[in-house]
């Protein structure tokens, strides 16, 4: 049985896409049922929409300051299309410890960065002002610290000299499209178990390190 997996997003939702196309793949283990976005404008929404995908708004300003009111009736849509995994896709809101409790082991994150290294927002701006000469983007199971968790995939891009934010941001978003279908593939096919905070994944040969690095 394919997993039953929502998608949360706030904006664009290229990443929704790419687990969307990717598990059209009659193989796949998982199966998109809705997209949640707490943006009504969210631009992900059409996309879903036009794959056939349901959609639900959650809007959190309707919510006041009250973040777990809101949480709450996220969980209701979540509950009602009978969800089983949790994937966060550009979803640009804190979650309390009462929502990533209910998800234990069953939501999951993209990050643009290699993480640990820069977490929170703007990372291409940053890795490019810290000098960095490999960045990329890390899939991690969602704990109660924001970019927290342990790595399921990172995929790796070389820095440039003549790179700006945006060309970078292009260039790992790239990445980003390969490993979260691939992450989320091994997490619903069940073969991702978490020991002493760190994830092993079965029957991958893990060679040098589970990076991808995409040629130039
Ligand atoms: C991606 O870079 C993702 O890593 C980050 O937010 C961005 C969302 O882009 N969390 P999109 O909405 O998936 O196009």
């Amino acid at each position: 049985m394919k997993k039953r997996v929502a998608v949360l997003i706030s904006g664009r939702g290229s990443n929704m896409a790419a687990l969307i196309a990717a598990a059209k793949d009659p193989r796949y283990p998982a199966e998109i049922v809705l997209v949640l976005s707490n943006r009504p404008s969210a631009a992900g929404l059409a996309i879903a929409r036009a794959a056939g995908i349901a959609t639900a708004v959650v809007d959190h300003t309707t919510h006041g300051n009250d973040r777990e009111a809101f949480e709450r009736a996220m969980q209701a849509q979540l509950d009602q299309h009978r969800i089983e995994f949790v994937c966060l896709a550009g979803f640009m809101r804190l979650l309390t410890p009462w929502f990533v409790r209910q998800w234990p082991g069953r939501m999951i994150n993209i990050h643009p960065a290699l993480l640990p290294a820069f977490k929170g927002l703007d990372t291409h701006a940053r890795a490019l002002a810290d000098g960095a000469k490999t960045h990329g983007a890390t899939v991690h199971f969602v704990e109660e610290d924001m970019d927290c968790g342990p790595t399921i995939l990172q995929g790796a891009v070389a820095v440039r000299d003549d790179d700006t934010a945006a060309t970078l941001a292009e260039r790992v978003l790239a990445v980003e499209h390969k490993i979260y279908p691939e992450a989320l593939a091994l997490v619903a096919a069940g073969r991702v178990t978490i020991v002493d905070g760190r994830c092993r994944i079965e029957g991958v040969d893990v060679g040098d390190g589970h990076v991808i690095v995409p040629p130039p």
